[in-house]
C-alpha cells in the first residue's frame, strides 16, 4: 500500500492516474477508524479506479483544545485495516502541508447552518471542517468524495459549500454504521468503557422511541417526551432536536417528509452524536 507524507507528491502519482481517465474517489479521515470509516472505503473501492484516504486530526475544527489533545490516535493500526484494499492510497500530511502559507481560503457564510445544533454548540467548527475539506479536496481533486450520515450537518455544510464554489467533485452520503447494540460506530468510542458503551445507548434507544411516537404525536410533544426519556438515562444532554433535514428548522406542529432527529450528549467526558430520519 503506497502512503503519501507530501501534497507534491500525492499530486503528482494522481495526475498519473487522471491521465489515465481514471476514477479518483476520496475517503476523508481524522483516523482511529472503525468498521463505518471501512464500510466508506469500501464503497469507493466499488466505485472508483483509485481511492485515497487521508488521515489528518484537523486542529481547526475543535473548538475545545482538550477534546484535540485527547482525539485518539491509531496510525499503525488504521494503516493495517486500511492495507486490505488494494485501490487505496493513504495521505498522512502534516500541518504545513494541509495549511500551507499561500492558503488563500476564506470564510464562507453558511447561513442557517452555523447557527443550529453543532453550529450553535461548537462555533467555528463547520469553518474548521469546510476549510480542511476545501484544501484537501484541492490536493486530491477527486470526482467522488464519500462522507457519513452519522454527521448530517457535516455533510449539509460540505454540499452547500461544494454548491457555492462550483466544485465539481460528487458528494456521496454514505449510512451510519451501528454496533449490534445500536451505538452508531465513532472513533470517540474508543475513549469510552464498557460501562460508558451501555449507558450511550440511551441515544439510539431514544431515537427508536421517537419514530414511534411520531406516529401518534406533534414534533413539539414527541421533543419533550423524548427530552423526558433520555434524561432517564445516565447521559448529559446537550441538545436533542426535531427538524427538518432541508432547511435546518425546529419542527413544532407538523412532520415534514424529511424530518430528522439529532441528539448530541455527553457521555462522562466524551461527546457523542446521532441522528434519525422519522
Ligand atoms: O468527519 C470527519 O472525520 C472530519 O470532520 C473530516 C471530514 C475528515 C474533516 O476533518
Amino acid at each position: 500500500m503506497f502512503t503519501y507524507s507530501t501534497r507534491d507528491s500525492l499530486k503528482s502519482t494522481l495526475q498519473k492516474v487522471r491521465n489515465q481517465d481514471k476514477i479518483i474517489g476520496f475517503v476523508p479521515t481524522m483516523g482511529a477508524l472503525h468498521e463505518g470509516h471501512l464500510s466508506l472505503v469500501h464503497r469507493a473501492s466499488e466505485e472508483c479506479d483509485v481511492v485515497v484516504v487521508s488521515i489528518f486530526v484537523n486542529p481547526t475544527q475543535f473548538n475545545n483544545q482538550e477534546d484535540f489533545l485527547k482525539y485518539p490516535n491509531t496510525l499503525e493500526n488504521d494503516l493495517k485495516l486500511l492495507s486490505q484494499f488494494p485501490k487505496v492510497k493513504v495521505f498522512v500530511p502534516s500541518g504545513d502541508e494541509v495549511y500551507p502559507d499561500e492558503d488563500s481560503y476564506e470564510p464562507i457564510d453558511l447561513g442557517q447552518l452555523d447557527l443550529v445544533l453543532e453550529g450553535k454548540f461548537r462555533p467555528g467548527h463547520f469553518q474548521g471542517v469546510v476549510h480542511v475539506v476545501r484544501n484537501l479536496l484541492q490536493i486530491v481533486m477527486p470526482q467522488r468524495a464519500y462522507f457519513g450520515l452519522k454527521d448530517f450537518q457535516q455533510l449539509a455544510v460540505i454540499r452547500r459549500f461544494s454548491l457555492m464554489q462550483d466544485i465539481e467533485t460528487q458528494i456521496i452520503p454514505c449510512e451510519t454504521l451501528r454496533d449490534v447494540s445500536g451505538l452508531a460506530l465513532s472513533s470517540r468510542n474508543l475513549r469510552l468503557s464498557e460501562k460508558e458503551k451501555e449507558d450511550a445507548l440511551i441515544i439510539h434507544q431514544t431515537l427508536l422511541k421517537i419514530r414511534e411516537w411520531k406516529l401518534l404525536h406533534a414534533p413539539s410533544m414527541v421533543k419533550q417526551m423524548a427530552t423526558d426519556f433520555f434524561n432517564q438515562g445516565v447521559l448529559k444532554l446537550e441538545y436533542l432536536e426535531i427538524i427538518d433535514g432541508n432547511e435546518f428548522v425546529n419542527l413544532h406542529e407538523e412532520w415534514t417528509s424529511n424530518a430528522l432527529c439529532c441528539i448530541a450528549a455527553y457521555c462522562g467526558e466524551v461527546r457523542l452524536i446521532d441522528n434519525i430520519s422519522c
